[in-house]
């Protein structure tokens, strides 16, 4: 039996068990409402034990000792509990665990496992042929009053790729305190919060000009492309620079229906980016299409700017050139932008793992406060958020 009732692993789950039988190869489990019996191996069922001797109850780190585990062990007898939702197992060495109906629902899909961003509801992907009615925005004040305002921002960054917070203060202090509420910044060369202007001279990057720059993703060089990036407009007098914003999840959707060799070229040759000056040496390779183990697209690198030298073979050149080309068309496809001017009050937060961005050429005097963070702290902190609105742990 569990020695914690609120365990992880055992919130509400609306899939019921309504019955669980032994075969020789593992566990059957009847969910109400689901025809078939779902089928767990032993081992499987051995190594995810929620109880207290298999998983930490406090840290959740794991006990059970996955290597010790016979691959062929088989299970003595099992005790459905139907009130508490959990099954206990004896195993033939005279030990005991429990498993859970949310942990064997959620595995399978049944229902959202605790890891998901947004349960039950998808990216919006958009492009020209599904243009977006309005502009994803929150309030600054709203952002900073509470958790419920923050966890607003943060889906919007989850579902739409980006979101702009209105009334942020000009300062610097303002934005720092803007980017922290999302967790810890994500230091690159660049330092932690970083000004951007064409004034400046730290950096003998692209974005410290007035030159328009096409739409691409940043730091395809690191191993850990930062998940956002944030820019607070802090002053702004002159004509042009709008931001523009591109949804590379809807283009590689596109190549996707339309042209599945050039997606499948993009998901296989790998491009190096890097970044050199004087002290620093950056470089990292990956595809311009990263997929998760479920082949769900979780990360589309591309910045022509910052590509290092590759050399393909004949065939392979023309494949991924093909294929690069393709995704390049889309990109610079106006009608699949959106063209945002930012003005001191205006801060855009984006996914660069999803959205590629760019600007309009400018004149004037402009002064951007900005920063990134890490994939992991903004999946970190929107699942936490996620977890507190629905449930105490
Ligand atoms: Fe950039």
């Amino acid at each position: 039996m569990l020695t914690q009732s609120q365990n992880f692993y055992t919130p509400s789950c609306e899939f019921k068990i309504t019955d669980a039988k032994c075969s020789p190869e593992g566990l059957l489990v009847y969910f109400d409402g689901v025809g078939d019996a779902q089928f767990y191996s032993w081992f499987w069922v051995r190594d995810h034990g929620i109880d207290a001797d298999s998983l930490d109850q406090i840290t959740l780190q794991r006990l059970t000792d996955t290597f010790s585990i016979p691959k062929d062990i088989v299970c003595n007898s099992i005790e459905f509990d139907a009130a508490q939702q959990v099954i206990d197992m004896l195993w033939p060495d005279g030990s005991k665990s429990t498993i859970s109906a949310y942990m064997l629902a959620s595995v399978i899909g049944l229902c959202p496992g605790r890891h998901e961003l947004v349960p039950g509801k998808n990216r919006i992907l958009w492009d020209k042929d599904y243009p977006l009615d309005e502009l994803p925005s929150v309030q600054f004040d709203t952002v900073m009053a509470d958790d419920d305002g923050l966890r607003e921002w943060l889906k919007n960054i989850h579902i739409y790729g980006f979101s702009l917070v209105d009334g942020v203060p000009s300062t610097e202090q303002d934005t720092a305190a803007l980017a922290n509420r999302i967790g810890r910044v994500q230091q690159t060369i660049f330092g932690d919060m970083w000004p951007l202007s064409s004034e400046l001279k730290d950096h003998g990057d692209t974005a410290y000009t007035t030159d328009y720059l096409e739409p691409h993703t940043d730091a395809t060089y690191y191993h850990d492309a930062p998940g956002l990036q944030m820019f607070n407009c802090l002053e702004f007098d002159g004509k042009g620079g709008e931001s523009i914003q591109v949804d590379a999840f809807a283009i590689a959707a596109r190549i996707k229906r339309e042209n599945p060799d050039a997606y499948r070229a993009l998901t296989e040759i790998s491009v190096p980016g890097h970044y050199i000056e004087p002290g620093v040496h950056l470089r990292a390779e990956r595809p311009p299409f990263v997929h998760d183990s479920q082949g769900h697209l979780i990360q589309v690198s591309f910045n022509n700017y910052d590509r290092a030298p590759l050399l393909l073979s004949d065939e392979e050149s023309n494949r991924f050139h093909y294929a690069y080309g393709l995704f390049h068309q889309h990109a610079i496809d106006q009608d699949n932008w959106l063209k945002i001017p930012l003005t001191p009050g205006k801060t855009l937060i984006f996914d660069n793992w999803r959205n590629m961005h760019g600007r309009m050429g400018y004149v004037g005097k402009r002064k951007f406060f900005g920063c990134y963070h890490s994939r992991a702290e903004f999946e970190s902190k929107l699942r936490e958020l996620q977890a507190a609105a629905q449930e105490p742990r």
